[in-house]
């Protein structure tokens, strides 16, 4: 480990808070969101997300940002100061997982600079149906894929406070305005009651007759949106200077991931009303396809298309940026690589890894929901365990740090993380592998036929 180099820090208490908001908001809130309240029954879905976000990711999320703040290292280097040298094993799942995770995540944010380009030029309006059948995989995705890496690479390299810092102090604040701004315009389009009934008012026998989908759905939505499970917040609090309360962060970094979710929701179900599109189907590309389909409809759709891609491509970069940083601190930290060369090495390899998904829609769920839904899961599975079990004295004692004496708090804390945390990962978990060998066997095996 290179002790002697100067590790980076942040400038700003708010420069911290909007690089993790800004991971936290991405493809998750604008694209995932809004069609999981779609696909799982509008509002009563949103009540169970609610919930899973005050009780599983708050605690789940102090569990990372203690980790990070004690250690001041990578994931790898922090949990193996933690647990001792076996650990630093699940510290690599973690940058693998990154990895892995940006591969593919560039190939749907390069979608959507796309899209941002198509409101511009007009392009989707023709048939947004076959639009997105060329945009999608082939040599246009792949163009797209590069220039989002590059784009992530450039941030990236020019490190925490130039690069990270900067950016997301730009960024954060224009994926909000933006949003605030179509959702008032949205709420003058006809039929914006409907939208927001379905959206707003929950249908308890909903929860009651769906749940066994619900639940996981709504669990694996927290942990996703919120970036955990693969040590983005170990990493961005791990380059926090001083001791400031944990407890507030996490609330402004929840609170503010949460608003922007539900403000993406007053934008896209409005939007779909209007324009007569069910806000149930399902797929990767519904999204892209029926918003697109909205949007040459809508008075003034082509702007508020290109306003509404444009939020989301800054919302893709910044959680993009988060990504890249997990696996660049483990290059500075563990093994002295330089800061410019290791980003250009990692995205020609992220772009390269990549490629395959840009082949065919059907690569895109091999590799998330291996990813995102049996690595991620596994990855905060294996950090709970560790945290809430093995260490939890030294886990209490950090966060208290900033905050002074913490009474029962540490405590109520500790058995969340111990109990209901570790719960509903290890029932996702299950349930996740299921669903991918079930995928491998059917979906993925009639791809490989068609080959
Ligand atoms: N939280 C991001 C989103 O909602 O789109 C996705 C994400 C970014 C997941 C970074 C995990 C991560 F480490």
């Amino acid at each position: 480990m290179s002790e002697s180099i100067q590790r980076e820090t942040w400038a700003t208490r708010i420069g911290f808070v909007l690089a993790a908001v800004g991971s936290a908001v991405g493809l998750g809130n604008i694209w995932r969101f809004p069609f999981q309240v779609g696909e799982e029954g509008g509002a009563a879905f949103l009540l169970v997300y609610l919930l899973f976000i005050v009780f599983i990711g708050l605690p789940a999320i102090l569990v990372e940002f203690v980790v990070g703040r004690r250690t001041d290292r990578n994931p790898v280097g922090a949990l193996k100061a933690i647990g001792g040298d076996s650990w630093k094993y699940l510290g690599g799942l973690f940058v693998l997982i990154g990895f892995v995770i940006l591969s593919y995540y560039s190939v749907v944010a390069g979608w959507v600079l796309r899209y941002t380009v198509g409101s511009a030029t007009g392009g989707y309006t023709e048939d947004p149906e076959a639009y997105f059948g060329t945009i999608s995989t082939g040599l246009d995705a792949a163009v797209f894929h590069l220039i989002f890496m590059a784009i992530v690479v450039g941030i990236v390299a020019l490190g925490i406070r130039r690069g990270i810092e900067i950016a997301v102090k730009l960024m954060v604040p224009a994926i909000v305005a933006l949003l605030l701004a179509l959702a008032v315009y949205a709420y003058t389009l006809p039929d914006v009651a409907g939208a927001y009934s379905y959206y707003l008012s929950p249908d308890f026998s909903v929860i009651a007759a769906e749940w066994q989908s619900i639940l996981p759905a709504a669990a694996g939505q927290a942990f996703f949106t919120l970036s955990l499970g693969m040590g983005v917040m170990i990493t961005y609090s791990s380059y926090m200077s001083e001791d400031r309360n944990l407890g507030e962060d996490a609330g402004a970094i929840i609170g503010l991931d949460t608003g922007i979710a539900l403000l993406a929701g007053l934008v896209v179900f409005p939007i779909l009303f209007a324009a007569g599109v069910d806000p149930a189907s399902p797929g990767p590309g519904a999204v892209f396809v029926s918003l697109a389909a909205a949007f040459t409809d809508i008075p003034f759709g082509l702007v508020l298309g290109f306003l509404f891609f444009f939020a989301f491509a800054l919302a893709a970069v910044s959680s993009a940026i988060s990504l890249m940083e997990v696996v660049i601190s483990y290059l500075i930290d563990e093994h002295g690589v330089d800061r410019v060369r290791g980003t250009i090495a990692v995205g020609a390899g992220m772009l390269l890894l990549g490629l395959p998904v840009t082949v065919d829609l059907t690569m895109v769920t091999l590799y998330d929901q291996l990813a995102a839904e049996v690595l991620l899961v596994l990855g905060a599975l294996g950090l709970v365990v560790l945290v809430g079990w093995l260490k939890s004295e030294e886990a209490i004692d950090e966060l208290s740090k900033g905050i002074g004496d913490l009474r029962s708090v540490g405590t109520v804390w500790i058995w969340l993380v111990r109990v209901p945390v570790l719960v509903v990962l290890v029932v996702s978990l299950a349930l996740a592998v299921t669903s991918y060998v079930d995928f491998l066997r059917t979906e993925f095996l009639e791809f490989l036929g068609e080959l």
